[in-house]
């Protein structure tokens, strides 16, 4: 039986040079884990920003995110090969493969501006799975958490809470928010949002409640398992501002 987590020190020994793994967040009992650049810029000669293995019943499903939009060639390609082979040598599983375009330039440079760097936006994240666990959700029995990062670095939590009355019900995000600004806290930066499931970002009130707060206010949810940044204007354009 192939464990991941177990291999990742034999990962690392073939890719150590250019990669590091780093988390196995999945939900839903899927493995996953990322192998990333330790250095942006000696990666960035590769093309790829990030590999996502993601090892599921019979299949090992690679996801890779390139630098810049295009193929990759070169050695990336080699690299990606390479990863593959061993990673089907090593499973006996069908290996496919999945490119997408990544939020750097060549450089390592985020392409947003606004975007957190990989292992904040971790941080962030991992805070918001935590806060999930002091839902209030009997009705569901869906906990979601959310995590708040302010401009000067402070981090607040909060969680779900639902009501008999159904249509009550607070998501964690407009918990966490309504709990800060009610106590004069509005720099935010970033919030992060976790539910245990593979997709989840913010419902549209929440989308529209965050806005209110900053335009640039960087969204960090999980995508397909994998934990993925977007602004809120990109999550919700032409969102309502009162001052227009
Ligand atoms: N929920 C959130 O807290 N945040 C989201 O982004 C999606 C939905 C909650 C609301 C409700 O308590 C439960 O999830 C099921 O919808």
């Amino acid at each position: 039986m192939f464990e991941v987590l177990s291999d990742i020190d034999e990962i690392k020994f073939y890719f150590g040079a250019f990669f590091e793994g780093v988390t196995d967040i999945g939900p839903n009992g899927n493995r996953h884990f990322l192998i990333e650049p330790i250095n942006e810029c000696e990666i960035s000669k590769f093309g790829i920003q990030k590999v996502d293995v993601k090892i599921n019943g019979d299949s090992v499903k690679l996801k890779v995110t390139l630098l810049r939009p295009g193929i990759f060639i070169g050695k990336g390609g080699k690299l990606i090969n390479a990863l593959m082979t061993y990673l089907s040598t090593k499973t006996g599983k069908k290996v496919t493969i999945d490119v997408k375009e990544g939020e750097y330039d060549p450089w390592g440079i985020s392409l947003n501006r606004n975007y957190l760097k990989r292992d904040v936006m971790i941080e962030l994240f991992t805070k918001a799975k935590s806060a999930s666990e002091k839902t209030y959700s009997p009705f569901s029995k869906f906990p979601v958490g959310a995590a708040v990062l302010t401009e000067s670095g402070e981090i607040y939590t909060g969680s779900n809470v639902e009501n008999a009355s159904y249509s009550l019900t607070l998501c964690a995000e407009r918990t966490v928010l309504s709990h800060m600004v009610g106590t004069g806290v509005r720099d935010i930066k970033a919030i992060a949002v976790y539910g245990k499931v593979e997709s989840l970002s913010p419902c549209g009130a929440c989308r529209q409640f965050i806005y209110e707060f900053g335009k640039d206010i960087v969204i960090v949810f999980l995508d397909e398992g994998n934990v993925v940044q977007k602004t809120i204007s990109e999550l919700l354009p032409y969102g309502f501002d009162f001052k227009k």
